[in-house]
C-alpha cells in the first residue's frame, strides 16, 4: 500500500493533503490524537499497514495483523463550536464505509447502530471517533476506521462475528483502491453533514441499516424495537409496554 497509490486514485479528494501511510505503528487514533496536541491540521489522513495495539469501542482491541487490511484514522477540525454537533458524524463514518464497500466489492454491507459496518450480519468494519485537541476554541476529532479487506480467514473465537471483503467475494482486492474510495467517500458525506444538515445523510443511513425495524437488547434500557436515529445520533428504541427510550451510547444486540 503506498501512499502515492492512494492519492493517484483519489486526486480529487481534500482527505488526500496531508497523507501518510506508514508501515507499523501501536494505533492510527493514538498517534493522530497526539499529531492534534502538535497542531496538525484538518484533513490529516494516517494510514498503517499493521497496528500492534489497535484498539476498538468500549476498550476493546482491534485485531490489525500486516499487509490484510485498512487501518486508518482521519482528523477533523470541523468550524463548529458546539461539541454535541459532532457525535452523529461517527453514523456518517459508518455510512461511507458501507457505501464504499458496496461500490468498491459489490457487497451487501448495512451499518448497524452506531457504526458497525456487516455483511450478512458479520462485521467488516468498525468506527472508533474520539475527541482530539481543537485550537481556538473549536473542537476536533479523530475518526478511526478498521474496515478487513483481504484477511483470508479469523481466529475460532472471531470467525462467526467477523468477515473481509475477501472471504464475501473469493476476490482480492487493491488496499490502495480501498482506502482511495473510502476516503473520497467519507468526505463527501462529511461535507454533505455539515453544508446541508444531518437529515439527508441519516435518512441514508437509514436505508442501509440492519438495525431500524428490528428487535434490539440495549446495555442501559428494556429491549424493543428500534423505530429511528435522531438528530444527535441516539437511537430511539419503543419497549414492549410503549415506553420510548433514547439509547446514546454504549452497545446493541440485534435480535
Ligand atoms: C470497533 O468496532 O470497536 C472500532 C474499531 C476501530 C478500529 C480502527 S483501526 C484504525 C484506528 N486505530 C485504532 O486503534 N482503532 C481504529
Amino acid at each position: 500500500m503506498k501512499a502515492e497509490d492512494i492519492k493517484a486514485a483519489a486526486l480529487s479528494c481534500p482527505f488526500c493533503r496531508a497523507f501518510t501511510v506508514i508501515e507499523s505503528t501501536t494505533s492510527t487514533n493514538d498517534d493522530l490524537l497526539k499529531e492534534s496536541r502538535d497542531g496538525a491540521p484538518d484533513g490529516r489522513v494516517l494510514i498503517a499497514d499493521q497496528q500492534l495495539g489497535g484498539r476498538g469501542r468500549v476498550g476493546r482491541t482491534w485485531s490489525s495483523p500486516a499487509g490484510v487490511n485498512l487501518y486508518m484514522s482521519v482528523l477533523l477540525r470541523p468550524e463548529l463550536e458546539d461539541v454535541a454537533a459532532l457525535t452523529p458524524l461517527a453514523l456518517v463514518a459508518g455510512l461511507a464505509v458501507a457505501e464504499s464497500a458496496r461500490a468498491t466489492a459489490g457487497v451487501d454491507a448495512q451499518v448497524k447502530w452506531p457504526n458497525d459496518v456487516l455483511i450478512k450480519g458479520r462485521k467488516v468494519a468498525g468506527i472508533l471517533m474520539e475527541a482530539a485537541e481543537g485550537r481556538s476554541g473549536r473542537p476536533a476529532l479523530v475518526i478511526g476506521i478498521g474496515l478487513n479487506v483481504n484477511q483470508p480467514t479469523f481466529p475460532e473465537e472471531l470467525a462467526d462475528i467477523a468477515t473481509s471483503l475477501t472471504i464475501e467475494t473469493g476476490r482480492s482486492f487493491s488496499r490502495s483502491l480501498v482506502a482511495a474510495g473510502l476516503l473520497s467517500r467519507l468526505h463527501a458525506r462529511v461535507s454533505q453533514a455539515f453544508e446541508d444538515g444531518i437529515e439527508p445523510v441519516l435518512d441514508e443511513w437509514t436505508a442501509l441499516s440492519s438495525t431500524i425495524g428490528r428487535r434490539v437488547r440495549p446495555q442501559d434500557c428494556p429491549e424493543g424495537t428500534a423505530l429511528s436515529v435522531d438528530t444527535s445520533g441516539a437511537l430511539v428504541v419503543r419497549d414492549d409496554s410503549g415506553e420510548v427510550h433514547r439509547v446514546i451510547a454504549g452497545l446493541i444486540d440485534e435480535l
